[in-house]
């Protein structure tokens, strides 16, 4: 059995090493395409290859295709839009994901984020603080949660809008449900987008919305960039100069950004939110973990394709 690591952004060499540890003692053979910088280095990678762990890199049908002895492909992290699910179950090739295994990264990223803004990138004058601000979490999965401990630590008043999460389960973390979008989007100063992208959720955040928002609004996004109309994005920036947008993916329209509203949005180098040692760890484990599981007892339970 081979398993290879694809990863064009390098997980850190401690969670590289836990790879290596659980499937030696499996009995598998590792192989690592770290760093690579064309499509081409993948297709040529996993020509020979059982499993597959990637992290944002793109699985195509075209890499389903080329690796004619895949069963098995696993996105250590949360999101698998990266990954063709059609190519995969056409192909017999289980996907799975490692939900909630960087979440506690990407919720402090958010975090991080929203206090250098608020500090104004730490520029000698004065700034404004977190505590009792109106901060709204879009989606209450594992990475809203995070979020909502921590707002709570700052002293938040949180709100949260997830229809797909029952109120006690919210309430317990002491946030406040929220019936619609409209209602979170009116009531918070800070919105935090934490949904999966998909086809439901792609541009779902648009001029209605964002206009919602209350004075000094800033949009805080570590999920998707494509989740943002970006036409409704810069049509807020045009009408509102108290509206800040921070991300951790630059969106496609960056330049109109920089050259327009210095001083009003961050956007990080390269995707920065599960980019911790201990988010990596986790990550990696988790996914030698369910490939060594898959295959000596069929357990699929992370499986994320039909
Ligand atoms: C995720 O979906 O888990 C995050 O976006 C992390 O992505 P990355 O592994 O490419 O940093």
């Amino acid at each position: 059995m081979k398993v290879l690591v694809a990863t064009e952004k390098a997980f850190a060499p401690v969670a590289v090493n836990q790879i290596r540890l659980v499937t030696e003692a499996a009995g598998y053979g590792l192989a690592l395409l770290q760093n690579y910088k064309d499509s081409s280095d993948l297709i040529k990678a996993v020509s020979d290859v059982d499993a597959l762990i990637v992290r944002s890199d793109l699985v195509t049908a075209e890499v389903i295709n080329a690796a004619k002895k895949l069963k098995i492909v696993v996105r250590a992290g949360a999101g698998y839009d990266n990954i063709d699910l059609a190519a995969c179950t056409a192909h017999n090739v289980v996907a799975m994901n490692t939900p909630g295994q960087n979440a506690s990264a990407v919720a402090e990223l958010a975090f991080a984020l929203m206090l250098y803004q608020a500090r104004g990138g730490f520029n000698g004058k004065s700034g404004t603080e977190l505590r009792r601000k109106s901060f709204g979490i879009h989606a209450f999965g594992y990475v809203g949660k995070h979020v909502a401990e921590i707002a709570r630590g700052f002293g938040m008043d949180v709100y949260t809008f997830d229809p797909f999460v029952v109120e006690k389960d919210i309430k317990k973390y002491g946030v406040k449900v929220c019936i619609t979008t409209e209602e979170l989007y009116s009531k918070c100063q800070y919105i935090s987008l934490h949904m999966p992208l998909n086809e439901k959720t792609k541009r779902s955040i648009g001029y209605d919305l964002l206009r919602k928002m209350p004075k000094n609004a800033v949009l805080v996004n570590t999920a998707r960039k494509e989740l943002i109309d970006e036409e409704a994005l810069i049509k807020i920036f045009e009408e509102r100069s108290d509206f800040r947008y921070l991300a951790d993916v630059a969106p496609d329209c960056i330049s109109i950004f920089e050259e327009k509203y210095k001083g009003r949005f961050l956007f990080t180098a390269n995707k920065m939110g599960a980019n911790t040692e201990e988010a990596n760890l986790y990550a990696c484990l988790a996914s030698a973990r369910q490939i060594v599981d898959f295959f000596k007892t069929g357990n699929d339970k992370f499986k994320v394709n039909k």
